[in-house]
């Protein structure tokens, strides 16, 4: 049954509201629903500026679970991110122990109940993220922009939602890791399930959510946009008391989303090192691995991931946009074609190219400021704005020089090619008393370190043998979090997909975001799917912020079907 509508008005300075009424408690409820119900009247005001215009924000904060993880309060000093070094200390105190579970809703005074909801999660590279309220009193936000979201977003009207989420570096109380996988799609979902929740409390749709996050967060935004519904997940969401799910694990809530905003989305984790020895083994050379590590045993991992990845993409059987089939003998053109659509699309904008032996003059703008470099042009050729050569190979070596290769295997890398401690992905898997596991073929077989607890060393059973028996949790981890092994199937993808990958990002292979983008678009749930490689932008996101948040004013115009 669903709750009845009733409309108020007054409340929120004239705009009408919706509130909703339980009829006669028959509801199969969740189990912490009341708890989780939302008091419209506990606000902050938070007063910025938006476009030098004064506005008032109404700012709601939650713990969006009814079972919180307790976590410990000494936590490890973790690395912020891959390739991130000690933050310092040996041990940081939590000061907020609930911060992994909690968000912060700002609401403009002009947002309405069809208002969309941006909902901005972190997980930066599938680390634990602390809720970081992205709007701050007295700040001053803008809408002509290209970097400030939260700008396009107060000033289109939306409701907009930071996420704090669980992810792999916390501890908890009782010295488990519950930020293993799926811990961050978990939360994600128990989010989005509290907006459902209190959807008639406070304006905004909760059938308007747009997901949006960068790198592990865009990983995170297109699994939570690819799995809508999927009662994969409700035994976990149970175990957190997420808002409508029963002590039994039934589901009166849903946990699809409107729209999905994805930046260099690190995923397909399972499958990603083959993915990217495949794209860059030919080309890869001591100097352009990271820390030189191109040794023999690297290199003939490379080649025998590479070899592997041709039978897993085939396996897909995904068609590009015309149709045609994306498959491992018409990958490497589908790439080239989206950098030459992105050549042109440059000369097109009145920016240049230079001659063959001329240099790019490349200003990268990531988290540690603005570098500039210079890297010769010896793979395109342009004449009256038309792409007239390309090479593929030489404009992977290209990338290359940008920053050095991952080296190998790039994500599944702890204990492997010489890669030592928990590097790589490695620690987001395994049981959550373990500090790491391997989670592919590859990594598993080739694990070498006795009494790590991972690969054959130390079960007695390769990948294949382990994951269909005693590791099946392990696969089921690395599934849950994969967009690829929703998408085409039965649960509720977003219908609307917006997909940024840098042009020189080498964080991932060109080959995982454009089979990512072709699964969704294959989606029946699916209308659109916005992809671009974006000129000369390496591994960083909410760079084209007008952009985006024009695409997003154009689906919510477009998608003219009656919504509550
Ligand atoms: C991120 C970057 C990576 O290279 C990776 O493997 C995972 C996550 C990130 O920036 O979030």
């Amino acid at each position: 049954m669903k709750p009845l509508l009733t409309t108020m008005r007054g409340l929120w300075g004239g705009v009408s509201i919706m509130v909703s009424l339980t009829a006669g408690g028959a509801m199969a409820e969740g189990a912490f629903d009341k708890a989780l119900g939302l008091d419209p009247s506990r606000y902050q005001v938070v007063n910025v500026t938006v476009d030098g215009k004064p506005m008032a924000l109404r700012r709601y904060d939650a713990v969006y679970v009814g079972k919180p993880v307790t976590m410990a309060t000494e936590q490890p000093a973790r690395r912020m991110g891959p390739g991130g070094s000690p933050s310092g200390a040996d041990t940081q105190t939590l000061t907020d122990p609930l911060t992994y579970q909690k968000l912060s809703i700002f609401v403009p005074g002009t947002a309405s109940e069809t208002s969309a909801i941006i909902l901005s999660v972190n997980n930066g590279g599938w680390f634990a993220s602390e809720l970081q309220p992205g709007i701050e009193d007295g700040g001053a936000y803008r809408s002509d922009s290209d970097t400030d979201k939260a700008g396009a977003a107060l000033a289109a009207g939306y409701v907009y939602v930071d996420l704090g989420s669980r992810g792999r570096g916390i501890v908890a109380a009782d010295v488990s890791l519950p930020g293993k996988a799926p811990a961050a799609v978990i939360d994600a979902k128990a989010a989005i399930r509290y907006l459902r929740l209190n959807d008639g409390t406070l304006p905004g749709s909760a059938e308007r959510i747009v997901i949006t996050g960068t790198s592990g967060g865009g990983g995170l935004s297109s699994v939570v946009a690819a799995s809508g519904n999927s009662p994969d997940y409700l035994r976990q969401l149970a175990e957190i008391g997420a808002a409508g799910v029963a002590e039994d694990g039934t589901s009166s809530l849903d946990d699809d989303v409107f729209a999905v905003i994805a930046y260099c989305p690190i995923t397909d984790l399972g499958n990603a090192d083959m993915a990217y020895e495949w794209l860059y083994n030919g080309i890869r050379t001591t100097q352009n691995t990271a820390d030189n590590r191109w040794s023999e045993r690297a290199k003939a991992a490379s080649a025998e991931l590479a070899a592997a990845y041709p039978a897993y993409l085939d396996g897909l059987s995904l068609t590009r946009a015309d149709g045609t089939p994306l498959t491992s003998a018409t990958m490497k053109a589908a790439v080239a074609d989206e950098v030459r659509k992105e050549v042109e699309r440059h000369a097109a904008a009145g920016g240049t190219i230079p001659a063959r032996g001329e240099n790019f003059e490349i200003t990268l703008r990531q988290r540690g400021g603005e570098r500039k470099l210079e890297v010769p042009n010896d793979w395109v050729t342009v004449e009256n704005g038309l792409v007239t050569a390309f090479d593929i190979d030489a404009y992977l070596g290209f990338v290359a020089k940008t920053a050095a290769l991952k080296n190998v295997p790039a994500f599944d890398r702890t204990a492997n090619t010489g890669n030592e401690g928990v590097d790589g992905e490695n620690s987001l898997f395994g049981a959550s008393t373990q500090a790491y596991s391997n989670f592919s073929a590859f990594g598993w077989n080739n694990n070498d370190v006795k009494g790590d607890g991972s690969g054959p060393d130390d079960t007695g059973l390769d990948w294949a043998g382990y994951t269909s028996g005693a590791g099946a949790a392990l696969a089921e981890q690395v599934r849950l979090i994969n967009p690829m092994a929703y998408l085409r199937t039965e649960a509720q993808a977003a219908p609307y997909w917006y997909i940024r990958h840098g042009m020189i990002d080498r964080d991932t292979s060109f080959a995982v975001e454009l089979s990512l983008a072709a699964a969704a678009r294959m989606d029946d749930d699916v209308k659109s799917v916005d992809f671009r490689l974006p000129w000369m932008t390496p591994h960083s996101g909410d760079y084209d912020v007008r952009e985006a948040y024009a695409w997003l004013a154009g689906v919510l115009a477009r998608d003219d079907v009656a919504r509550p």
